[in-house]
């Protein structure tokens, strides 16, 4: 049996990207990822309302398990989104390591990609018309 604090250190994994944090056995999982992700290398601040309302904090979660709240709207994630292993971050809990999968709308890397495929576009549309 582990003592101490190594004993509830847990690793969070952020795909598509696979950037992992350290976190704690306890730890709101928005909460550490607005320490250690948004707002950081370029990335915008974290945006949404932090109560459970907006679901913008929507996350698929691949691995792990969490401690979910059940104080938010079903709106921001209705129960067949949840039971589909979505999860809003905000409502969560880390119970031991985690994997999770940002949603097109939350991933920064999804957003430039449809950023440069619209540039690209748009480029060859100005190519073929001469
Ligand atoms: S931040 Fe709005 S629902 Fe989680």
């Amino acid at each position: 049996m582990r003592d101490g604090p190594a004993a509830d250190k847990v690793t969070i994994r952020i795909e598509p990207d696979g950037l992992h944090f350290d976190g704690q056995v306890g730890d709101q999982l928005l909460t550490r990822l607005r320490e250690l992700y948004y707002g950081r290398s370029g990335r915008p601040a974290f945006p949404g309302c932090r109560n459970g309302g907006c679901g913008y904090c929507k996350v698929e979660l691949l691995e792990g398990e969490v401690m979910h709240g059940d104080a938010y709207s079903r709106g921001a994630l209705p129960d067949e989104e949840r039971l589909k292993g979505r999860i809003l971050m905000c409502q969560v809990h880390l119970l031991g390591d985690v994997v999770i999968r940002l949603l097109p709308k939350d991933d920064p890397l999804a957003r430039l990609l449809q950023k440069l495929k619209a540039q690209t576009h748009n480029q060859g549309r100005f190519n073929s018309d001469g």
